[in-house]
């Protein structure tokens, strides 16, 4: 197998994949792999590399180092053949304000090479699927903000891709436009169409993607399935108050040692006066919260909660998203010497 190959199945496969600005690594070697007809979810918070990976992985900006292919196109030999096959939905909005709605999707069809009528059947189409044909007519400046989102699907979806970028299609929207953003990527994951699909937010993540990667400072730091990987943070966070945070500490220690948490063990968060419990299941909450009253620790507030973006960051890497570089020393160090 040269190369070039793509493995059996495999939609996009990235290998040691570099991008740098200058002393900016925005990709430190990445590695991913999305299988055909997923969807893989690229988590990670501001300024972890999701849009660079998205713009090298759709011929807009060149690596440093390292390989990709998309649907066996290689990006550096192959981006014409490669940008044939992909759809890419930025952050912000590729269409033009002033335009109507179909004379986006028309005018975009025609960049394809589409025939007249082709171009004008495909966008009365994608119009329609995407519940815009009332404001075909009207210029997307009077559109909502998710009718925007929605306009920018259907023009990502023109070319018919096999492999469709999303990245952070829901960032901005309030959530009722969220959930309306997502319904229409379930329909097209319905499709078959493979999507990766950067995103800041944990819960964008379960709801639409089957595998994640988790992205921090140009590096993956977690990858696998979203079970797998929510079991690894813990299925569930339980969050513990205890009514003086003098205790934050012992009862930490009381629960570690005891092993009744989830494999990543306790978090301290100070700053919420908090502890944070993963756990896998019921019988574990329990046997939590047991230990917890046999200790004699008053408790103020008790909640369980879906691991948020955070706290997936807090338990894999010990410091929190967007942290500052000074709150880590080690690495700060690591760089100086490194210069
Ligand atoms: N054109 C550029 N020039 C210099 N630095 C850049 C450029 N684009 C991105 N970066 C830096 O690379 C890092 C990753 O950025 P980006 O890929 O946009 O992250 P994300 O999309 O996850 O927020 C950031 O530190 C960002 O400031
Ligand atoms: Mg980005």
């Amino acid at each position: 197998m040269t190369r070039n190959d793509k493995e059996p199945g495999s939609a996009v496969s990235v290998r040691g994949l570099v991008k740098h600005y200058g002393e900016t690594k925005a990709l430190d070697g990445v590695d991913l792999e999305v299988r055909e007809g997923t969807v893989m979810g690229v988590l990670g918070p501001n300024g972890a590399g999701k849009t660079t990976l998205v713009r090298i992985l759709s011929t807009l900006l060149a690596p440093t180092a390292g390989q990709a292919t998309v649907a066996g196109y290689d990006v550096v030999r192959q981006p014409r053949q490669l940008r044939r096959v992909i759809g890419l939905t930025g952050q912000y909005a590729s269409v033009d304000e002033k335009l109507p709605g179909w004379e986006n999707l028309y005018l975009i069809g025609r960049l394809l090479d589409l025939p007249r009528k082709e171009a004008r059947a495909r966008a009365d189409e994608l119009l329609e699927r995407f519940s815009l044909t009332e404001a075909a007519r009207r210029p997307v400046s009077t559109y909502s903000g998710g009718m925007r989102r929605r306009l920018d699907l259907a023009a990502s979806m023109i070319g018919r891709p096999a492999v469709l970028y999303l990245d952070e299609p829901t960032t901005g929207l309030d959530p009722r436009t969220r959930n309306e953003v997502w319904d229409e990527v379930k329909r097209l994951v319905g499709d078959g169409v493979t999507v990766l699909l950067t995103t800041q937010y944990m819960e964008e993540a379960e709801q639409l993607a089957s595998e994640l990667t988790v992205v921090d400072r140009g590096k993956v730091i977690a990858s696998g399935g979203i079970e797998q990987l929510k079991a690894k943070v813990g299925g569930r966070t339980l969050r513990i108050r205890p009514a003086d945070p003098l205790q934050l500490r012992p009862l930490a220690d009381t629960l570690d040692a005891q092993g009744i948490t989830g494999l990543a063990g306790t978090v301290v968060d100070t700053e919420r006066g908090a502890v944070l419990v993963p756990v896998l299941s019921d019988e574990q909450l329990t046997a939590v919260v047991g230990s917890v009253t046999a200790r004699g620790i008053t408790i103020s507030s008790i909640s369980t909660e879906l691991p948020s973006l955070d706290e997936v960051f807090l338990s894999l890497t010990g410091h929190r998203a967007g942290a500052p570089q000074d709150a880590v020393p080690a690495e700060t160090h690591e760089e100086a010497v490194a210069v």
